[in-house]
C-alpha cells in the first residue's frame, strides 16, 4: 500500500447503518477537512493523465473533480442527476438496487474530440461511472480515465468499465 493510500484510508471514515440499515457508507468529510490529504489526493489524480476536460459526477464528485480541474488546467464539466442542467442534454439511465436513476450532461460541454478525465469518489455498482462514460462519449469526446478516490471491490463495478482505463486510489 503507497503512502497516500494509507492516509485516504486513515481519513475516510465508516459510518454503519446509513443511508439505510445494513449498509456501511464511507464518509470523506474527514479526508477533505485535512488540507494536506485533500491537496495529495488533487496532486495525485490531476497528475495522471493529460485532459482538456474534468468531468464531475453529482455531487461528491464535484468536490473532487473541481480543484483537479484547476490543478491540471483543464476545464471542468458537470454530470449532474436528472432536471437540474439548465441547457440543453443527453441523458443516460441505469439500473439501481430499486429502480433507475438518469444522469445528463450538457450537450454542448465538450469540442470534438476533447480528452476527459472522469473523476468521482467512489465506484460501488459502477452503474453511474458507465452511464457517465456513455454521455462523455455521445458527447462527442474521448474518455482518457476513471479516476476513484475509492472503489469497493465486493460490488464489482470494475466489471461494467472493462473498456476505460480505470484507477482507484484506494481499493476495499
Ligand atoms: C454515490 C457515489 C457515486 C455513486 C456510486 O453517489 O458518489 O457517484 O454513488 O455508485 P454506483 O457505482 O453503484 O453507481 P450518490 O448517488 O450517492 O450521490 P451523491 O454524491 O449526490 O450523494
Amino acid at each position: 500500500m503507497t503512502d497516500l493510500s494509507a492516509l485516504i484510508l486513515d481519513r475516510i471514515r465508516d459510518v454503519p447503518d446509513y443511508p439505510k440499515p445494513g449498509v456501511l457508507f464511507k464518509d470523506i468529510s474527514p479526508l477533505l477537512a485535512d488540507h494536506a490529504a485533500f491537496a495529495a489526493v488533487v496532486d495525485e489524480v490531476a497528475g495522471w493523465r493529460p485532459a482538456d476536460k474534468i468531468v464531475g459526477i453529482e455531487a461528491r464528485g464535484f468536490i473532487l473533480a473541481a480543484p483537479v480541474a484547476y490543478r491540471a488546467g483543464a476545464g471542468f464539466v458537470p454530470v449532474r442527476k436528472k432536471g437540474k442542467l439548465p441547457s440543453e442534454t443527453l441523458e443516460e439511465s441505469y439500473d439501481l438496487e430499486y429502480g433507475s436513476a438518469t444522469i445528463e450532461v450538457h450537450r454542448d460541454a465538450f469540442d470534438e474530440g476533447d480528452r476527459v478525465l472522469i473523476v468521482d469518489d467512489v465506484l460501488a455498482t459502477g452503474g453511474t461511472a458507465e452511464a457517465t462514460v456513455e454521455l462523455v462519449r455521445r458527447a462527442g469526446a474521448e474518455v482518457v480515465g476513471v479516476a476513484m478516490l475509492m472503489e469497493l471491490a465486493f460490488l464489482k463495478g470494475r466489471e461494467r468499465l472493462k473498456e476505460v482505463d480505470l484507477r482507484s486510489l484506494v481499493i476495499v
